[in-house]
């Protein structure tokens, strides 16, 4: 394992940045969709350029507020207040103010579960939920600013919960259900979590997953944690520790129907969602209640462009940030409704996210490039079987996306008719930060064109000087109202990681491009995250895994390219002497690196070597492993303290 200095990327090289995409091809919205759309024309970029604060200040002031704000922004780089003194609970924008008028029996949720199972709650019915379920949590001794850890699969329970938290003050750190026991405990212990949500399973795949099976296995570790609520999905096995864990449906039968909103200012946490680093381990990233509400609601009206009868559906999990953003906070405050899905894509065939999109009549549809990339692979055939004509908006979130796979998108399930917004963001943005508007800005496939209005953006190089060729590093240079507030418990590590770089800029990490037509082509990390499927693993949690492993001395991961996923784990591993290599001891590397962190995490590929080529400092040269696994020429070796190593490595990756 390498040693990095956080914050300092110093393994960051922009690779082949300057070498513009040959992509020409520009799609106009269609005039009736600008006709309709709420953004029809350019004066809106106009006039939040013009005032970027007062922009923000409007939107905010189509949301309840308790007390109006007096101060729009306070910017003390890197601090940002946004609404100062404004109070407000954000639970009554997205559910109070709906139960009166037409939306109080409005489908809020139309849920799928993966064995076909079907609910339909209304915005009424979610209202009352959510409250009863914040009493459960009040009687259970949850107050303003508690952590709450939650382990749900894809269920309404979920949406229940975490705006139970937010009802009473309470802080939530979602995390992703597909992530190990040890996992949960990492980040149950960084936030002190007092109180775990879990469910009995979850079903995918038609297998069953373990949920409260894998929570007892963490919760033997979380001193900090006193009550377990358990949500039955199914009828799933499971222990019940007395006076620790309560079922939800028993506590929710008893529980008052009103619970009062807790105020709060405009800038207390909302919640805590951890994401990877550039370190093994992860970073808790903060958000506030007033900012992050006014830029997810006001993203979500104008990038999806969402409308009285729109059937909307993100097919992301809300253990991420985009189904934290965009299928709850977002949708909710917009009053829109949406459908949400329990499981996989290809259960039982290949063609249930279409059968789904006919059944419910879906308009708008938010999906990630790798899942694109499958239903390519899968053949267009499945999604020809049905009627998507429903369909009037595509999206697109997580990673770059490919041009053939951006054209695939448009044609096959959009029809030629869809416009296509490519959403660039971050866990730490809050909200989409570069993305057409669909009645407005023509889209070029692969790029996410423009920044959203109020929002500016930037390609500059090392110094944060902006860029004469094109290419160089993404910078957000202006503060904006979702941006995170810091990482818990670690505000050197959040000065170092965002802020550190070039003063009062934000760096997110990602390598850009800019064309003559001010559009942004992002190209993806430039750091040691990996984006697969879209989502973020650090090189270095792999690697600490790996060298944890008793046959294994030392480890170095990095990403490659991958037709699917966009990129995979490629792992070079030293073992200890007289250990031997055999499949078994690959297939085992590969399970520890899957209990350990979670199946996201599995490297595709493990190589023996005997040595890990290194500079004369002893740093790892990621770079030479990179091109090795990628099959290219070796670079310059000169710096390396013993060059046949490399020889030797490349030997063995070709013999794998
Ligand atoms: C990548 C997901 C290109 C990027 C919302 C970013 C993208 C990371 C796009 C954040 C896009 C996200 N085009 N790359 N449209 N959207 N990314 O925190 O590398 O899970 O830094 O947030 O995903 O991933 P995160």
């Amino acid at each position: 394992m390498a040693k990095t200095v956080p914050g300092k990327q110093k393994a960051a090289k922009i690779v082949n940045i300057g070498n513009l995409l040959k992509e020409k091809r520009t799609f106009t919205p269609p005039p009736t969709f600008t006709k309709q759309a709420h953004a029809r024309t350019k004066n809106i970029y106009r006039t939040a350029k013009s005032d970027p604060v007062g922009f923000w200040e409007n939107m905010a002031s189509e949301l309840v507020w308790k007390k109006k704000w007096r101060q729009g922004l306070d910017w003390n780089p890197p601090d940002a207040k946004w609404f100062v003194g404004g109070k407000l609970n954000v639970t009554e924008s997205l559910l109070d103010r709906h139960i009166t008028g037409h939306t109080r029996n409005k489908a809020a949720i139309i849920w799928e579960g993966e064995p076909g199972d079907k609910r339909t709650i209304t915005y009424y019915e979610l209202y009352r939920q959510v409250n009863k379920f914040a009493n459960v949590l009040k009687n259970l001794g949850i107050k303003k600013g508690d952590r709450v850890a939650i382990y749900l699969p894809m269920i309404p329970e979920l949406v229940v919960a975490m705006l139970a938290c937010a009802r009473i003050g309470a802080i939530h750190s979602i995390v992703f259900g597909g992530f190990s026991p040890e996992s949960l405990r990492d980040r149950i212990n960084d936030a002190h979590a007092k109180m775990l949500i879990t469910a009995d399973g979850s079903f995918r795949r038609g297998q069953i997953l373990p949920l409260k099976h894998d929570a007892d296995i963490a919760l033997a570790d979380c001193p900090s944690v006193e009550n377990v609520i358990v949500v039955k999905r199914g009828d799933f096995l499971l222990r019940i520790k007395e006076g620790r864990d309560h079922w939800y449906h028993r506590h929710m039968q008893e529980a008052e129907s009103y619970c009062k909103p807790v105020y709060m200012d405009s800038e207390d946490p909302l919640f805590i969602l951890y994401t990877s680093g550039t370190t093994g381990k992860p970073k808790g990233i903060m958000h506030t209640c007033g900012g992050y509400l006014t830029g997810v609601y006001s993203t979500f009206k104008y990038v999806f462009d969402i409308k009285e009868d729109d059937v909307y559906w993100c097919t992301a999990d809300i253990g991420w940030i985009t189904g934290h953003s965009y299928i709850t906070y977002g949708p909710l405050a917009n009053a829109a409704t949406q459908v949400m899905y329990e499981g996989a894509p290809d259960w039982p065939d290949q063609d249930r996210f279409w059968q789904i999109v006919e059944d419910n009549g879906v308009t708008i549809f938010y999906t990630a490039p790798t899942a694109i990339r499958s239903f390519m692979k899968w053949g267009r055939d499945w999604p020809d079987k049905h009627d998507l004509s429903s369909l009037r908006l595509l999206g697109t979130v997580g990673e770059p996306i490919n041009p053939e796979a951006w054209m695939w998108y448009h044609e096959v399930i959009g029809g030629k008719r869809c416009p296509i917004v490519d959403t660039w963001w971050q866990t730490e943005t809050g909200h989409i930060m570069i993305t057409p508007l669909p009645g407005v800005t023509s889209t070029k496939p692969g790029s996410a064109t423009r920044p959203f209005p109020g929002i500016e953006t930037a390609i500059v190089d090392e110094n944060g000087r902006p860029t004469t060729n094109g290419g160089g590093y993404l910078a957000v240079t202006k503060p904006w109202p979702g941006m995170l507030r810091g990482i818990w418990g670690d505000r050197k590590r959040f000065v170092d990681t965002y802020w550190s770089k070039w003063p009062g800029m934000y760096f997110p990490g990602d390598g850009a491009k800019i064309d003559g037509d001010k559009y942004f082509w992002i190209l993806g990390r430039i750091d040691d995250e990996i984006n697969i499927s879209g989502h973020r693993i650090s090189t270095m949690e792999v690697e600490s895994t790996l060298v944890a492993h008793p046959n294994v001395t030392e480890a170095a991961v990095v990403g490659i390219p991958h037709e699917l996923k966009g990129s995979c784990l490629a792992a070079f591993v030293t073992l200890g002497n007289h250990i031997d290599i055999n499949d078994k001891l690959i297939a085992n590397l590969k399970d520890f690196v899957v209990r350990k962190i979670g199946a996201i995490a599995r490297p595709d590929r493990v190589i023996f070597t005997p040595d890990l080529p290194k500079t004369r400092s002893g740093k790892i040269m990621r770079r030479l492993l990179r091109d090795i696994a990628m099959g290219k020429v070796m670079g310059d070796t000169t710096t390396l303290a013993d060059p046949d190593v490399l020889n030797r490595i490349k030997k063995r990756y070709e013999e794998d």
